[in-house]
């Protein structure tokens, strides 16, 4: 069959029509957390965990791998950060209700003691994201007990 054997080639030519297309980059100037870290006022451990596991899909600025310029891997991350932003930004937080940040807290306490959370297909790149059982008993308890604050109330400045 003569159009089998072409396969290869328009998949060839399909991959490098693809590299002309670049997905917008997630890219935030300034401090993106300010009202975030205000409110919930992490430790520094934990801060730094934040920044180093969660923000690259959470928040509004992405630190991409060298490989996001290779099509179609740069549509498989735009799109694993535009769902996790969808789920939770950490940079959009003076715009969520207490409620909704009380809820996201729980979520992350949750995600992160069952492992869920950072996604495996991104500590398997990130090694540096993994988390240790320190690590994670250190951002569940934040978690929890910033969730309290939003609960009580009155909202922390
Ligand atoms: C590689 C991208 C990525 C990383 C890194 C990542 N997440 Fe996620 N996260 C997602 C995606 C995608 C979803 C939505 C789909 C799902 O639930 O699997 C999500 C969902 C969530 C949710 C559920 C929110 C809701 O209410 O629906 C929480 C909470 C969460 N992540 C917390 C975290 C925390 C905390 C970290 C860091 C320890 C983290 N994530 C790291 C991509 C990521």
């Amino acid at each position: 069959m003569k159009v089998v054997k072409k396969i290869p080639l328009i998949l060839l030519v399909v991959l490098v029509a693809m590299q002309f297309y670049r997905p917008e980059q997630n890219f935030a100037q300034g401090n993106h957390t300010k009202v975030f870290l205000k409110q919930t006022n992490p430790p520094e451990d934990v801060k730094t965990i934040l920044q180093e596991s969660c923000y690259d899909c959470h928040s509004d600025n992405t630190v991409y791998p060298w490989y996001n310029n290779v099509a179609p891997i740069s549509y498989w991350i735009a799109d694993h950060v535009q769902d996790g932003k969808k789920h939770l930004n950490f940079s959009d937080w003076e715009n969520y209700s207490p409620k909704k940040a009380a809820h996201k807290l729980e979520e992350t306490a949750e995600m992160v003691s069952e492992g869920e959370m950072p996604l495996k297909e991104y500590t398997w790149t990130h090694e540096t994201a993994r988390l240790t059982a320190e690590q994670i008993e250190a951002l569940v308890e934040w978690a929890e007990q910033s969730k309290l604050l939003y609960e009580l109330g009155p909202q922390p400045e």
